[in-house]
């Protein structure tokens, strides 16, 4: 019998998982089916269930659910503990597991397919909500050499650094081979000035509006990559650190390397990601 899955999100139609999945499935010949699943705002959960009672395998969640996905884990990765959000749930005898791909999405992205690394960078993450909280842990994991945490509300990075630093301290130290962390520090975006960074990833949901980020074009180094975690559309960040000189990309990177790894979580099989992601750029 084919196994079921989807995503869930609200809205949903512009989802590019299917067809990622798809593609997955086709290349390393799995019997799987993917759909896009719409779930009223307030009607997560019980979309869940009933996908679970149609014999439903695993689910990816998106906006704005994952958060709502980690409080329904039965169990949960690390990676989606520290982050607070799930954006990949398996569903098995023991419950429901919840996992958060997005960051090594991210990681795999800029070193596989941008050819970056990520070790002694000085690191600069743009956002405090639910995406940059999403990348952190995998990021303080490469061992860059700095991970600044900047928000246009100062207050909020703050306490968002706080947080991960708590947590931190609860992480098996076998995760890291016991050697320890780099600890993040946080700022006002207005507080960047004498500050310049090798990557500079934009967590921030500013791409959807067509203003620049408040941010100097000092903070991008000569050979610097900036990091837009959107995708589809040009934004202002993108134009920014263009014009600062900066190696530009767009977030589909992420995007097809989130869903690999959520692929092998649930089929075991490590799809190949850059035929997909040159099919999604019509290249
Ligand atoms: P998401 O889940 O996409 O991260 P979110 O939790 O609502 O969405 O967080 C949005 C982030 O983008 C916040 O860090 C927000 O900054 P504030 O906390 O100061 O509001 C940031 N953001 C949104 N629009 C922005 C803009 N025009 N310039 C700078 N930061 C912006």
């Amino acid at each position: 019998m084919t196994d079921k899955y989807a995503v869930i999100g609200n809205p949903i139609a512009h989802s590019q998982s299917p067809r990622i999945h798809a593609m997955f499935a086709r290349q390393t010949g799995q019997d799987m089916s993917y759909a896009a699943m719409l779930a009223p705002l307030d009607g997560f959960e019980t979309t869940v269930r009933a996908f679970i009672a149609a014999g439903g395998c695993g689910v990816n969640v998106t906006v704005p659910f994952k958060e709502e996905a980690c409080r329904l884990g039965t169990r949960l990765t690390d990676r989606a503990r520290i982050a607070g959000a799930s954006n990949t749930l398996l569903f098995d005898a023991e419950g429901i597991a919840g996992d958060n791909t997005d960051g090594v999405g991210l990681l795999r992205d800029i070193r596989q397919n941008l050819g970056r690394k990520i070790s002694g960078m000085r690191v600069l993450l743009l956002g405090a909500g639910g995406a940059a909280r999403g990348v952190i842990l995998p990021l303080l994991l490469e061992h860059s050499a700095q991970l600044v945490i900047a928000n246009r509300s100062a207050q909020k990075a703050q306490v968002l650094t706080s947080q991960i630093i708590d947590a931190l301290a609860d992480l098996p130290t076998e995760i890291n081979s016991g050697i320890p962390l780099p600890a993040p520090t946080s700022c006002g975006l207005n507080q960047l000035a004498e500050d310049c960074f090798d990557i500079v990833i934009n967590a921030t949901s500013a791409g959807l509006g067509d203003n620049p980020i408040d941010i100097p074009g000092s903070v991008f180094a000569p050979g610097c990559l900036a990091y837009e975690m959107m995708y589809g559309r040009y934004t202002p960040f993108m134009a920014q650190a263009q014009n600062a000189q900066a190696q530009v990309s767009d977030g589909l990177g992420m995007l097809v390397e989130q869903a690999a790894e959520a692929f092998f979580l649930w089929r075991g099989v490590q799809p190949d990601t850059l035929p997909v992601l040159k099919a999604l750029r019509g290249i």
